[in-house]
């Protein structure tokens, strides 16, 4: 019989990110974020919606903790707000640091092992306004963010995730648009970005490690599975087989392997910085673990009008969607796999799972069956990963609470716990009582 319990060390936690769950962006000395300044201009955010005050997280993160307490998690992944801890160039906000120093202290009060993110998005707009991470000047400021993070709580903090979804900032940020800080068709922002992002990641590892004892740091990498619409043309192969480089590998090699994926490289060297060869060999072997951001696969077939990279994506026939993805628990199990084989079998954490629903008149907003359904068969794939050598060592839910779903404003819910954004209130939706049901027993019922 296939083994359905995970080992009593299995980390089960729930992940957030400062923007999306805090409120007062400018409280107690913090400046603003490109996402303040992004969800203030009107038609950005579906509703004109912004984080001014999300789930006012900042004044009820008690609360928010005792029910993390409560899901029994083991660990709790949250991002910081570099603009609250580094309002100016050079300058650290005391009061900033505390807001995450009570948080820490109060987790670990709870024995819940913080898995620190410090950068989930929010740049600072001084940063920004000085070119951002277009510009190399970024690694030394976010070397100073992170040398001040560390100092303050390396000795109680070990888990350490440097940056979430660089690819998401990347095309939606700089191709896109519809994210902060919004260029489009950018390809040079989106390359300068991606290098200077990737370079301060593996300068932070040689910092951490020089700096606190028994620590790790890794990137949470979103990765889509990308598949051809039609597996027997050539051209739809390659098609999907460049996107997997351009969305899976651009963000995992440079920081393991040392080296940017061929296929992608001879596309888009020309819009890398000049000196990337050059950085590339301090960026290998990088990555303490690889945590894995994972809701979707795509399928995708050629395109001779697509620049670039002339793949097109398409819906897969016969999936099932989410309220903004197509459902496929296979992919999770295949990039898990991944690991093992192509990656030297790093420890690995899924550090984002989760499914969107939108709150719809006449149905129960705290039933949540079909977010359950979801759960469980991408549990299951963690499970039999596993249970096939993957070193993968945890799981954090997306989300422990509705939250501001970036261009999507609150309308897209991703909680286990529903929040009212009128009163702000708190419930737990039926996923939630599931989710600490496994927790306590380890097993998988599906
Ligand atoms: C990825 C991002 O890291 C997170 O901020 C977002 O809310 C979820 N996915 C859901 O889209």
């Amino acid at each position: 019989m296939e083994n359905n319990k995970f080992p009593d060390d299995f980390l089960w936690g729930t992940s957030t990110a400062s923007y999306q769950i805090e409120g007062s962006p400018l409280a107690d000395g913090a400046t603003p974020s490109i996402w303040h300044k992004f969800s203030h201009i009107p038609g950005k955010i579906k509703n004109n919606e912004n984080g001014d005050i999300a789930c006012d997280y900042y004044n009820r993160y008690e609360e928010d903790i005792e029910n993390l307490a409560k899901l029994k998690v083991k660990a709790y992944r949250f991002s910081i707000s570099w603009p609250r801890v580094v309002p100016e160039p050079g300058k650290i906000n005391q009061k900033g640091l505390d807001f995450y120093k009570r948080i820490v202290d109060k987790l670990l009060s709870r024995n819940i092992e913080p898995f620190i993110t410090l950068f989930h998005w929010d740049t600072p707009l001084w940063l920004e306004e000085m070119g951002g991470f277009r510009e190399r000047a970024s690694v030394d400021h976010f070397l100073f963010y992170g040398e001040t993070l560390f100092r303050e709580f390396g000795d109680r903090v070990k888990h350490w995730i440097s940056l979430n979804e660089p690819i998401v900032y990347a095309i939606q940020g700089y191709v896109i648009g519809d994210m902060a800080p919004g260029y489009k068709r950018n390809l040079k922002g989106m390359f300068h970005a991606t290098h200077h992002l990737l370079l301060s990641h593996a300068k932070l590892n040689a910092i951490l490690h020089k700096s606190v004892k028994d620590a790790q740091i890794g990137i949470a990498e979103a990765q889509i599975w990308t598949k051809p619409l039609r597996p027997n043309l050539k051209r739809d192969r390659n098609a999907a087989d460049l996107m997997d480089n351009l969305i899976n590998r651009l963000y995992i090699d440079p920081v393991t392997k040392g080296k940017y994926p061929e296929k992608l490289l001879a596309k888009t060297a020309k819009h890398l910085p000049k000196a990337f060869e050059e950085d590339l060999k301090e960026m290998g072997n990088t990555c303490d673990f690889i945590g894995i951001n994972y809701y979707t696969s795509q399928s995708y077939r050629y395109s001779l009008f697509t620049p670039l990279i002339h793949a097109r994506e398409v819906p897969t026939p016969g999936y099932k969607r989410s309220a903004m993805w197509e459902i496929y628990p296979d992919g999770l199990y295949n990039l898990l796999l991944r690991v093992k084989t192509d990656y030297g079998n790093l420890p690995c954490y899924i550090t984002e799972n989760g499914f969107p629903l939108k709150e719809v008149k006449g149905r129960d907003p705290l039933d949540d069956t079909e977010r359950i359904e979801y759960l469980k068969e991408h549990i299951q794939r963690v499970l039999k990963a596993k249970n096939e050598g993957v070193d993968v060592r945890g799981y954090f839910l997306w989300s422990l609470m509705d939250n501001f779903e970036w261009e999507h404003g609150y309308d897209m819910r991703f909680g286990i716990i529903r929040v009212d954004f009128t009163t702000l209130e708190r419930t737990w939706k039926k996923s939630a009582y599931w989710y600490r049901d496994l927790i306590k027993t380890g097993v998988l019922n599906l």
